[in-house]
């Protein structure tokens, strides 16, 4: 077609994802003796130890106070190494999304705690406001409820809502606006501490036990 403007042509066009919510997920295998030992002993400190949920987001259950990871048990050292190596990983990741040049030099700190959850007991919404990296690792989960009411949220999961809150103002039909992960024992999950979260309660015998950690720098 000739309308005395030239020939009109595309010459690039691209997609980018722009200020993307970096999580990590990682799985575990070999973990049944750890995780055994270690739900033996937030077991143990649910009898014998502080129990702080009072002040925090956990509804009904019971948890530790921040210095979990500070402990000499084979199985805390354990996980502890893990979770440094997760986080150094994951930060990594973060600042190759975050930042325009990788800042050097950080001084990375670590804490955790421990919660014990049982038929009922839930999170609130919450974010962790003095920490910039978060994560959970799963050391026990009761099998999922055979009539689940609704799959898309199973009993126990963790939620994540999208952080970007013009997001929601107009929304799309079938648009996402949450992030259901299922826990599994063995899995560990990270995620900026900004990301607003919060624990489904779930029907039935036994006890959700995790371990919630930390990371500022
Ligand atoms: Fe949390």
């Amino acid at each position: 077609m000739s309308n005395g403007l030239g020939e009109v042509r595309l010459k690039s066009s691209q997609v980018e994802l722009q200020f993307p919510t970096c999580a990590m997920s990682r799985m575990y295998e070999g973990v049944d003796d750890l995780n055994r030992r270690l739900s033996a002993l937030m077991l143990k400190l649910e009898k014998e130890a502080r129990d702080v949920s009072s002040t925090t987001s956990t509804v009904g259950g019971f948890q530790t106070d921040n210095f979990l990871l500070s402990r000499s048990d084979p199985e805390i050292i354990t996980l502890g190494h893990m979770i440094g190596q997760a986080v150094e990983e994951y930060i990594d990741k973060l600042f190759q999304v975050e930042c325009f040049k990788p800042p050097t030099g950080l001084e990375i700190e670590v804490w955790g705690w421990g919660i014990n959850m049982r038929e009922g007991d839930i999170n609130t919404p919450h974010v962790h406001p003095n920490a910039k990296v978060s994560g959970t690792y799963y050391v026990s989960m009761p099998p999922p409820n055979t009539k689940e009411k609704n799959p898309l949220k199973p009993e126990g999961a963790i939620i994540f809502t999208d952080p970007r809150p013009r997001a929601n103002m107009n929304r799309m039909p079938n648009q996402v606006t949450d992030i259901t992960v299922p826990p599994r024992p063995g899995q560990m999950i990270l995620f900026p501490s900004y990301l607003e979260h919060f624990v489904l309660p779930f029907r039935g015998n036994g006890v959700r036990t995790c371990v919630a950690f930390n990371a500022k720098f």
